[in-house]
């Protein structure tokens, strides 16, 4: 049985992080075991924090606000990575820009709610939701230094209705990305 160490970085909620959690850590998939050998967090107030500690996982708190460059928050950042022994760095709800400090260094993916290559950013959702699409979704791709532009490795998508509200859409959202991301984490893992 060989073990599988992978790092995941949030920023705020967390259901995300507490999905893989729950779906992942110390679950065995065929021949491998994956651990959470670290959870990070950029906001020192995020509702995430609990949520790690609720596993036994006390995350690292890394503010970007004590750091001057955006650089020198990614050499923090790849350090306790690295540390963690993680082969694999999951981007779940973690809304920072990364540089190539991390881009270069660190195998990343991240989960994002929209069909990329549309909706990019910050608003995914909402920017999603008031389009004239008949379709919503998300994506899991890989991190490189163009935001939301990395390679895509899958996607998910739902029916939009004319008369779905804002609320039932991102009920929507969420419930394919606690699907989607685990699988695609596993599925990496087990190659
Ligand atoms: C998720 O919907 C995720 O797709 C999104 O943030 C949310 C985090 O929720 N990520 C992005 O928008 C990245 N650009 P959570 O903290 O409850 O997991």
């Amino acid at each position: 049985m060989s073990v599988k160490k992978i790092a995941i970085l949030f920023s705020g909620s967390g259901t995300n992080l507490e999905n893989l959690l729950e779906k992942l850590h110390l679950k065995e998939f065929g021949k491998i075991k994956i651990e959470v050998s670290a959870t990070i967090c950029n906001n020192p107030n995020a509702k995430g924090i609990q949520r790690s500690q609720k596993y036994g996982i006390e995350p690292t708190i890394i503010d970007h606000k004590e750091y001057k460059t955006r650089e020198e928050f990614d050499a923090k950042l790849l350090d306790e990575i690295r540390k963690s022994g993680a082969e694999l760095t999951v981007l779940a709800g973690f809304m920072r820009f990364l540089t190539p400090v991390f881009t270069k260094n660190i195998k990343a993916i991240n989960l994002h709610p929209s069909l990329l290559p549309l909706f990019k950013g910050g608003h995914a959702i909402e920017d999603s939701f008031k389009s004239n699409m008949k379709v919503g979704g998300i994506t899991v791709h890989y991190v490189n230094e163009e935001l939301d532009g990395g390679t895509i490795i899958a996607q998910k998508c739902f029916e939009k209705t004319d008369n779905m509200s804002m609320k039932k859409y991102e009920k929507n959202i969420h419930k394919l990305e606690y699907e989607l991301l685990p699988e695609v984490v596993i599925s990496l893992l087990t190659k």
